[in-house]
């Protein structure tokens, strides 16, 4: 830090050369990011709210309401009213509250887990003292619940299910993951950081996609509405269907005004749940459920024109889609400026989010055709 401070203005300057160098999602290019712009109405209530702290809730009550019942929509939206939980710093802080939850319910040390479960989950073990037992999928990249069930053991604390995985957008069957949890006696976590605010408007559309959070077997719940939910990083959010969950992961915390924590984080923002607030009661869910519907079915003309070039592509659950098309091709597009993402096994991820408008996908198939026209795939 230099001794004199410079004039705001010369500051602006040197803010706006660093962000000269960033992308934004409104540019267009942005094809393997599941996060988006967010609305406009969110980006004002998080200024409106910044020195809010939700570490220290005692002092800014208003702020937890605004919190609480954020909590209860999001709550609402996978029909579990009543259910209690947190907003987080966003998925992983969310998954890593789940399974510290778990391992201190059950004092056991094994994780199972689909291999497709996000790095988060390996993360949070590794952080936890944690096994994590990785297991196979289906042809469907769904898990395999066989295979899944018989790597339980008198070790296992939790099994791990998604509701949208990263690389795929694929769904496990969580009815059929509860059921097993009941008998083997396990807590279940489900991963719904991404799936969480498509899922259940996919389904309102009449999109045939399995995905219900029954009454009994499931523990606890993430969902992030820094993602499809168009609400300003950083934002997560863990749901505990049990309400004497949170208490295994509780710390007293002495000097401050309220004297228990549940989070990872001691002082947090209440600028992300003022607006996550904000944005939910703006757009209702008729106003989620028409970006997902818009990012549906650009998803579509996505895969269609895929198909039509004759490259091998996974047919999309929700607005991920998996293109198997070499590494020449998803280098050549990345020379375009397409920022594109790749999956474990090398295929081309593209997340049709809020910004890959129909332009945008039209381009990107154009750019498409010629690329692998020319390499000849
Ligand atoms: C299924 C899933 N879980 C967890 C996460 C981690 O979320 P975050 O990056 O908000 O911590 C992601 C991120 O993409 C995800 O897709």
């Amino acid at each position: 830090m230099d001794e004199r401070g410079l004039p705001a203005e010369e500051v602006r300057k040197l803010l706006s050369q660093a962000q000269s160098k960033d992308l934004s999602y409104s540019g267009g290019r942005i094809l393997g990011s599941m996060c988006t712009a967010p609305h406009e109405l969110g980006r004002e209530v998080f200024t409106q709210f910044l020195e809010t702290n939700l570490g220290d809730a005692g002092l800014f009550p208003g702020t937890k309401e605004l919190e609480t019942e954020s909590v209860a929509m999001i709550a609402g939206l996978l029909g579990l009213a009543g259910t209690s939980g947190f907003l987080t710093t966003g998925g992983t802080e969310a998954n890593i509250l789940a399974l510290w939850a778990a391992r201190n319910k059950t004092r056991k040390n094994k994780i199972v887990a689909p291999e497709t479960v996000h790095f988060s989950v390996d993360k949070a073990c590794n952080l936890l003292g944690l096994e994590l037992v990785k297991t196979a999928v289906d042809s469907g990249k769904c898990a395999d619940l066989g295979e899944l069930e018989s790597r339980i053991d008198s070790d296992t604390c939790a099994i791990v299910g998604v509701g949208g995985t990263t690389e795929y957008g694929t769904v496990d069957d969580i009815v059929g993951l509860s059921e097993i949890a009941l008998e083997k006696e396990v807590y279940l976590h489900v991963d719904a950081a991404f799936g969480g605010f498509v899922l259940p408007f996919l389904q309102e559309l009449g999109y045939p996609v399995q995905f219900k959070i029954p009454d009994k077997g499931v523990d606890s719940i993430t969902l992030d509405p820094h993602k499809m939910g168009l609400v300003p990083i950083p934002c997560g959010c863990i749901l505990f269907t049990n309400p004497e969950t949170p208490g295994f992961i509780e710390t007293e915390a002495p000097y401050l005004t309220l004297k228990r924590q549940h989070t990872v984080v001691g002082t947090r923002s209440g600028a992300a749940a003022a607006a996550a607030y904000a944005v939910f009661k703006h757009l209702g869910r008729e106003g989620y459920r028409e970006v997902v519907k818009q990012c549906m079915q650009n998803t579509i003309k996505l895969y269609r024109g895929v198909v039509k070039l004759g490259l091998a592509v996974r047919k999309p659950t929700i607005n991920v889609v998996a293109v198997d098309c070499g590494p020449e091709v998803y280098d050549a597009l990345g020379k375009m400026g397409w920022r594109l993402s790749q999956t474990r096994e090398g295929e081309m991820r593209i997340i049709v989010m809020p910004h890959v408008s129909e332009k945008v996908v039209k381009d990107f198939l154009g750019d498409l055709e010629s690329v692998a026209g020319e390499l000849r795939v």
